[in-house]
């Protein structure tokens, strides 16, 4: 091909593809400020993003007896994949048992991650308070807080993971 017919075929497609971009497809619409908010659910692992509402370990037993139990079994610890209390001590020996509670370094994960995915089959259907109660137990059942300990937006940033100090950043210098 000489480079003149080539440069036109150039010209060509990036002429197309600049008209098909101008006018669209034509699929889909677009998302609501409403629709946008449900998904933006993300909570930084220091807490940024925390909505209002609050729950104890007491509350959150009662939740957790109708809508966990099930899958997560008896205080958290009745079947093996699914378990979320316990494997203390375990991480560096030959059977490593990792749970929310010993494995992972923030506690606000716990609520973002039971909000958005959690109860399996009906994703996203707890309020917010009923998070933080199901959080705060989930904390209790692996002795990281006291039972009657509020759980909100201030305080479970707060709470320290028995294995958050074994987390290496890859770059500390610019730990975001
Ligand atoms: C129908 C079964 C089912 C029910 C009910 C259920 N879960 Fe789960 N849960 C799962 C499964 C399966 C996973 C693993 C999902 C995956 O890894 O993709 C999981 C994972 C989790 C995890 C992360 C565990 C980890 O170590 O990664 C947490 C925390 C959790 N569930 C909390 C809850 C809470 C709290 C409730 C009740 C509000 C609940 N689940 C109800 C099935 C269930």
């Amino acid at each position: 091909m000489s480079m003149r017919k080539f440069v036109c075929m150039l010209f060509v497609i990036t002429n197309a593809s600049l008209a098909f971009g101008e006018e669209g497809p034509d699929l889909g619409t677009e998302a609501t400020p409403a629709q946008i908010a449900a998904w933006d659910v993300s909570i930084g692992a220091d807490g940024a993003g925390l909505p209002e509402g609050s729950g104890t370990a007491e509350q959150g037993a009662a939740i957790y007896a109708v809508h966990c139990i099930a899958c997560h079994g008896k205080e958290g610890v009745g079947q093996l994949n699914n378990r979320l209390v316990g494997g203390h001590g375990s991480l560096a020996g030959p059977a490593p048992v990792r749970t929310v509670g010993s494995f992972w370094p923030y506690a606000t994960t716990i609520f973002d991650y039971i909000r958005r995915a959690m109860p399996y089959q009906y994703t996203a259907s707890l309020e917010d308070k009923e998070v933080y109660a199901v959080t705060a137990y989930i904390l209790f059942l692996n002795g990281i807080i006291d039972e009657e300990e509020v759980m909100n937006a201030e305080t479970l940033p707060k709470v320290h993971m028995p294995n958050r100090d074994n987390f290496v950043l890859a770059y500390p210098d610019n730990p975001d």
